[in-house]
């Protein structure tokens, strides 16, 4: 196996690099990149689901978009099962965190409207049981089309496999709420290829999900973001000196960090309507430092392109860590050479005191962070806990030039709408 520059070497553009000594210079509890405390008594959107990754329409620049003045979000979503004997512990009581653990393999698209742009009321369901081709519906972008309310659904259909699919469908509103009609045709779009990008068979462990299609603001055309892991067997990366990065002596021992190949997927639009995709070399890679650049997505920001992806403290390789949160990275053309934010990529990670309080961070393109709750302590020591499910308060965040700096901090949920569309 190549490193990560040998290997795509005769490709239109070279990858840019997350380097060892990048990841070095992370700093956990920074107040200027940390997500303010979550408390522990916060308030719970749905007692009868638990939610996780959030997706607020947008159209294709980026923009949170409101129809006829109500804001949707599309959440990954499952069931609460409170009653079930299988989640029951010995003594009868509600296991909800084995509940919450086992919850990814039967999450499915639901969606959300408001007036206010928080305090979500429950849609339901985006397609009928039985439309979506595989077991689990995951992360994926909502775009909104057109005044005619068309949305184009971009997801993963994952298990068997996962194939980065669409299926349109139609936003129509009244006074007194949103439905979603119509998503009734998932096409599969593309899968993992092995020659670029992971594949099942060359890693059980792989990832291939979570498309974010956008208009590049400086050539029109239409790409998609996505998660992938650089191709290759299982064990047969290796990490170089590219991927080490200028390290200070005795940090050159890069253990078992080969097994970390994540990278940011991008494809781009062979139509105007993006039904048929030619997948490109990755935009960023992370041989080396990480195994999962998860939901990959832009902020439009200056001239400058602002690429955002999530990632954990236990996906890190040997030798380097990290809090859970989102990671950042920013370049004046579209494929790059990408520069870390903040010297190391950390943008906003949770606090050490409460390490799994928030995932999945959306960077919208006012500055608003929206994240999940996953658990938050409930006494000193960290042992017991209240399992989330829900939305976190959301962050205000100010970017400027290679720096991030947390300035703000709003309700729960809070995805206020940056344009409105009224509908033909
Ligand atoms: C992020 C994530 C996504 C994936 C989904 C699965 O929280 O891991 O990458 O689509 O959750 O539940």
């Amino acid at each position: 196996m190549k490193t990560t520059t040998e290997k795509f070497g005769a490709t239109p553009h070279q990858p840019s690099l997350w380097t060892r000594a990048d990841a070095l210079k992370v700093r956990a509890d920074d107040p200027t990149t940390t997500q303010p405390l979550v408390s522990a008594d916060f308030p719970v959107l749905n007692n009868d689901v638990f939610i996780w990754d959030t997706m607020p329409l947008r159209d294709l620049d980026g923009n949170v978009t409101s129809v006829d003045g109500w804001s949707v979000i599309f959440t990954l979503t499952a069931d609460r099962h409170p009653n079930d004997p299988q989640y029951l512990d010995e003594d009868g009581n509600y296991d909800i965190l084995r509940d919450w653990n086992d919850r990814h393999g039967r999450a499915k698209m639901y969606y959300w409207f408001s007036r206010t742009g928080k305090n979500w009321e429950f849609g339901g369901r985006v397609m009928a049981e039985g439309v979506s081709p595989t077991a689990r519906e995951w992360a994926g972008t909502p775009i909104l089309l057109n005044d005619r309310g068309e949305v184009d659904l971009y997801y993963t259909a994952v298990t068997p496999g996962a194939t980065i699919v669409k299926v349109r469908g139609r936003v129509v509103t009244t006074e007194h709420g949103v439905s979603m009609v119509g998503f009734e045709k998932v096409k599969p779009l593309f899968e993992a290829d092995g020659n670029m990008y992971q594949t099942e068979a060359q890693n059980a462990f792989w990832g291939f999900r979570d498309p974010w299609p956008f208009r590049d603001p400086k050539d029109g055309k239409l790409y998609m973001l996505f998660e992938g892991n650089v191709a290759g067997e299982r064990g047969s990366h290796k990490v170089g000196e590219a991927e080490i990065g200028d390290v200070p002596p005795g940090y050159e021992d890069v253990g078992n960090s080969r097994f970390q190949t994540a990278c940011v997927g991008i494809a781009v639009a062979r139509d105007a309507d993006g039904d048929d995709w030619e997948m490109l070399p990755p935009l960023l890679t992370a041989v080396g430092v990480n195994d999962q650049t998860e939901r990959p997505h832009f902020v439009f920001q200056d001239g400058k392109y602002y690429l955002f992806t999530i990632s954990h403290t236990f996906t890190y390789a040997d030798g380097v860590t990290g809090p859970d949160g989102v990671y950042g990275f920013v370049a004046d053309s579209l494929f790059g050479p990408y520069v870390p934010l903040n010297g190391s990529g950390l943008v906003l990670g949770n606090p050490s005191s409460q390490p799994f309080q928030t995932y999945s961070h959306y960077v919208m393109p006012n500055g608003l962070v929206t994240s999940f709750i996953d658990s938050v302590p409930t006494d000193e020591t960290g042992t017991q806990i209240r399992v989330g499910g829900t939305e976190a308060p959301t962050v205000g965040m100010k970017i400027k030039g290679q720096q991030t700096f947390v300035v703000a901090e709003y309700d729960y949920g809070y995805i206020p709408p940056m344009l409105d569309v009224t509908l033909k």
